[in-house]
C-alpha cells in the first residue's frame, strides 16, 4: 500500500495496553499514561461470572473519562458466547474507535460483527480490530485479512494471541519464541497483504524488562507496529522500541531533501552518497517522516 494510507495517515501503535474492565484501580491510571492505545478488555481478562458486571463498569468509566490523544479499543467476548452480542451493543454506544474481536477463525467471523455494526448504525469509522490466536485463525489468516478489502468489513489491525496459541498447540514460552515466529510472520504477511496494520502479542513477565526490551525489538524487527502490553511498567519499553530513532528520521529527511533536489526530479533512481535510493525509498522516507511527527506531538505536545 502506499503512503501516506488516507484511513489513517500515520497512527501511532506503538504500545496498546491491556486493562481488565473490571478493575477499578488499575482503570483509574489510564488517563496518566502515555500509552498510544487502550484495549478495555471484557474477555480474557474478567471470570465468567463478573462479565455483566464488567461491562456495567466499563460503561460508568468511559462515560465520566476518556483518555484523550489515544486510540480506545474495546475487545468484546466472541460473539459465539453468551456475552458478546451484549458487549457489542454497549460498545456501539460507548463510541470507541475500533472494537477488538477474540478467538477470529473464519471470515464470517468478521462478518457477523461488521452485520451487527451496520444493523445497529454504527459510524463507518468505528473499525474492528481481530485477534488471531487459534490454529483455525492462524491458518485462515489471509482469507481473514481480505475483509479488510471489502466495503462495510471494517477490518483495520490484527492482534496475535499467543497466550492462547501455546495453550492450542502445546507450543512452550521459550525466549526467542522460536517455534511461533513462522506462524507469526504468516499472520504479518496476510495482514500487509491487505494493508493492515499488526500488533504483537503480550509479554507476560511483567517485572523483566530486559527480556521485555529484547522481545520488542524482535518484533520490531519482524515487522510488527507495536506491542499489546498487559502492565504500565511496559509503555515506555515498547514506545521506544517501534519509535523512529534520531538516525532513522535524519537518514529519511535526507532521502526526502535529494529527491526535492532540482538536479533530481523525474528520476527513478538516484545516487545518494554512494547508495541507491529509489522512489520506493522515498515512500518509506515519507511514512517514517510522518510517524517522527506523529511521535512529536504526542511525547512533547505543546
Ligand atoms: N492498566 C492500568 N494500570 C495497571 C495495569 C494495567 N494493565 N496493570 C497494573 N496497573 C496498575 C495497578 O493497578 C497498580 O496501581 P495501584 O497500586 O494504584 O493499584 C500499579 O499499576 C502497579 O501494579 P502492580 O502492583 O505491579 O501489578 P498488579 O498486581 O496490580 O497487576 C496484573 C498485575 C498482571 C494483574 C495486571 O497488570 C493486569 O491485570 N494486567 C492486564 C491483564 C490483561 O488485560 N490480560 C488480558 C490480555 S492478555
Ligand atoms: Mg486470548
Amino acid at each position: 500500500m502506499s503512503f501516506p494510507d488516507p484511513r489513517h495517515p500515520a497512527r501511532l501503535r506503538r504500545s496498546v495496553l491491556c486493562v481488565p474492565a473490571d478493575n477499578e484501580r488499575a482503570l483509574g491510571k489510564i488517563a496518566s499514561l502515555v500509552c498510544d492505545g487502550v484495549i478495555y478488555d471484557l474477555e480474557d481478562a474478567v471470570l465468567t461470572d463478573r462479565k455483566a458486571e464488567a461491562r456495567e463498569m466499563l460503561v460508568a468509566h468511559l462515560e465520566k473519562s476518556r483518555p484523550a490523544g489515544v486510540e480506545i479499543v474495546i475487545r468484546i467476548n466472541s460473539l459465539k458466547t453468551p456475552f458478546g452480542e451484549e458487549d457489542l451493543l454497549d460498545a456501539i454506544r460507548l463510541q470507541p474507535d475500533a472494537i477488538l474481536l477474540p478467538k477470529v477463525e473464519s471470515p464470517a467471523d468478521i462478518q457477523l460483527a461488521a452485520d451487527l455494526l451496520a444493523e445497529n448504525d454504527a459510524p463507518d469509522s468505528l473499525r474492528l480490530w481481530a485477534m488471531i490466536e487459534t490454529p483455525r485463525g492462524v491458518l485462515n489468516a489471509a482469507a481473514i485479512a481480505e475483509t479488510g478489502r471489502t466495503s462495510g468489513g471494517r477490518l483495520d489491525c490484527f492482534v496475535p494471541g499467543l497466550n492462547d496459541l501455546r495453550k492450542e498447540t502445546n507450543v512452550p514460552a521459550l525466549p526467542g519464541r522460536p517455534y511461533l515466529v513462522s506462524w507469526l510472520m504468516q499472520i504479518l504477511l496476510s495482514a500487509r497483504s491487505c494493508g493492515l496494520d499488526i500488533i504483537d502479542s503480550v509479554y507476560n513477565d511483567f517485572r523483566d524488562a530486559d527480556g521485555l526490551d529484547a522481545e520488542c525489538r524482535q518484533g520490531r524487527d519482524m515487522g510488527f507496529d507495536g506491542k499489546m502490553l498487559i502492565h504500565p511498567a511496559q509503555i515506555e519499553i515498547a514506545n521506544r522500541a517501534f519509535g523512529v530513532t534520531s538516525e532513522a528520521a535524519a537518514e529519511a529527511a535526507a532521502i526526502i531533501d535529494a529527491f526535492a533536489r532540482p538536479e533530481n526530479a523525474g528520476k527513478g533512481v538516484i545516487n545518494l552518497d554512494g547508495r541507491m535510493v529509489e522512489r520506493l525509498h522515498l515512500d518509506q522516507a515519507l511514512k517514517t517522516a510522518a510517524k517522527a511527527d506523529a511521535m512529536q506531538n504526542k511525547d512533547n505536545p505543546a
